[in-house]
Parts: structure tokens; sequence; C-alpha cells
């Protein structure tokens, strides 16, 4: 089928200005660990340099130059990565332009505006607690003003809803994505309520695409709730999130379609 109609800058992403701000995931706090590491290093370096002691000045120094690379790569993987990621993870859903996606625990908006941006005969509906804690500047007005920003304003809609309790019919979207946002819940029993819940939504034959350190364990409760094609693959580097090596997993999922009844 061809699509209904073209996508807009915000649903090329990774190809278009970035209007909106996106906050860095985990508030500030993980900075302000790398801000710490590094101050420590800079005063052993002082010290060392002072009382001669060049191997351990040496080592500071090195130290220092790895943590300011690793605080780096978290903004990274924050930021652009994460878009670049899912601008990549929308394209391969290859969208007709006039679905209804729901992204779980939405943010600002990152991937929900690009989403939106897709779907310009559609609906792009985000649902979160906006906790900041999660997110720095984290609020359903910021999430407002990006699509505003993004010029996809008429396809977003926001809701004020726990992930656990979705305020929606079953079936009443084609594609649910989620970014780093089940594994904020607490308890095991929480985050299979969430994925159970993001399947009852999903209309037969709807996909999941989940982008979560704990998206390797999901697998197992969307094969229980009735999906198909359930897959992981770790992402690439853009995901260290500024550990080298750390790759954050996407799990796919299809709704199957209900069985035909025979005639
Ligand atoms: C790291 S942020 C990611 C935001 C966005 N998905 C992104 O990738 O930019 C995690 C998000 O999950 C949300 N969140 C945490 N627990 C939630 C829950 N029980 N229901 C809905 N959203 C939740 C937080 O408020 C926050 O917006």
């Amino acid at each position: 089928m061809e699509p209904v109609a073209a996508v807009t800058a915000a649903g090329r992403g990774g190809r278009a200005r970035q209007r909106g701000r996106y906050g860095i995931d985990g508030g500030y706090a993980g900075l302000a660990v790398f801000g710490l590491i590094e101050v420590g290093l800079a005063g052993t370096a002082a010290w060392a340099a002072r009382r001669r002691k060049p191997a351990v000045a040496a080592l500071a120094g090195v130290g220092g130059a790895v943590v300011a690379g690793s605080a780096a790569s978290y903004l990274y993987s924050t930021g652009p990565g994460k878009r670049a990621i899912w601008v990549q993870l929308l394209d391969e859903l290859g969208l007709r332009g006039d679905e209804h996606v729901l992204d779980v625990g939405c943010g600002r908006g990152a991937v929900l505006v690009r989403a939106a941006g897709r779907v310009p005969a559609g609906r792009a509906v985000g649902v979160d607690v906006w906790r900041r804690r999660d997110q720095s500047g984290n609020s359903r007005a910021a999430a407002e003003r990006n699509a505003t920003a993004e010029d996809v304003r008429e396809q977003v809609e926001l809701v004020d809803a726990d992930a656990r309790h979705l305020p929606f019919a079953p079936a009443s979207f084609d594609v649910v994505v989620s970014s780093l946002a089940i594994s904020n819940i607490r308890d095991a029993g929480g985050r299979a309520q969430a994925l159970r819940e993001a399947v009852r939504v999903l209309r037969p034959g709807g996909r999941l695409r989940i982008v979560d350190d704990g998206a390797g364990r999901y697998a197992a409760v969307l094969r229980d709730a009735g999906c198909t094609e359930v897959a992981v693959r770790p992402l690439d580097w853009r995901t260290w999130y500024g550990l080298p090596g750390h790759h954050i997993p996407l799990v796919t999922a299809t709704r199957p379609a209900e069985p035909t009844s025979s005639p």
C-alpha cells in the first residue's frame, strides 16, 4: 500500500534539524557522578604533581580522560544516539502514515515526535507519569512544547497515565513503542503488568518495539501474553550510555491477527 502522506521533518528525525529539547535520561544524577569522579581525579593529579609522583599523576590523568570519554558517551546516548536509533527503528516499521501509535513512558517526547512525524494522517499518543528523576526537565508541558517545535502538535496526544493501567480500549493501536521507560517500574510484577497492557491495547497484527535495559527479560512475558515473532537483539554502540560494550537491547513482538472464521 502507498503511504497516505509525506513524512514530516520530525519523522525524518536524524536527517532533519533538531528543534525540540529532550533532556538527559536519569536526570542530572548520572552526570553529577561523572563530575564528582572528575573532581576527585583532578585533585589527585594536582596532589601527585606537587609531591613529585609522576606515575600517580599520569594514572589520574588517564583516569580523568576515561571518565570524560564516558560522560561524553552518556550524553551522546541520551541525546543524538537515542534519536538516531529510533529513526532507524521507525524506518524499519515502514509505516503508511495513517496508523495510531502509542509511546509508553514518552517523557519529553524524543521518540513520540518522531513517530508523530511519520503518521501525518494518524495519531501519536504519549502516556507518562512524567517523573523528573527519570529524565531532566520531564513534564507534559515539555513534551507539548517539543511537539509544537517539531511541527507535529496536531498528531500528538498526551495522556497522564501509568504504564500499568493504560486508559485505552483493547486493540486501540497499530504500533506500541517504549524507550527506556518500563525498567523504571521497580518490581517485576509491575513491569509484567505494563507489558501485558501494551499487548492488550495493540490491535491484532499490531507491532511492539521496546528499547530497555530489561528488554531481554520481557520476551517471555510477551510470549505468555500471546505475542508472536518475539525477538531480542542488542542495539549498537549508540546505546553504550558511557559503558563501552553495554548494549541496550530491543525486543520486538507482534500481536497475532485474529484467526479468520471459516465460512
Ligand atoms: C528515561 S525516561 C525516557 C523517556 C522517553 N521514552 C525517552 O526515551 O526520551 C523514562 C520515562 O519513563 C517514565 N515512567 C516511569 N515510570 C512510569 C510508569 N509507571 N508509567 C508511565 N511512565 C513511566 C518516566 O516518567 C520517564 O518519562
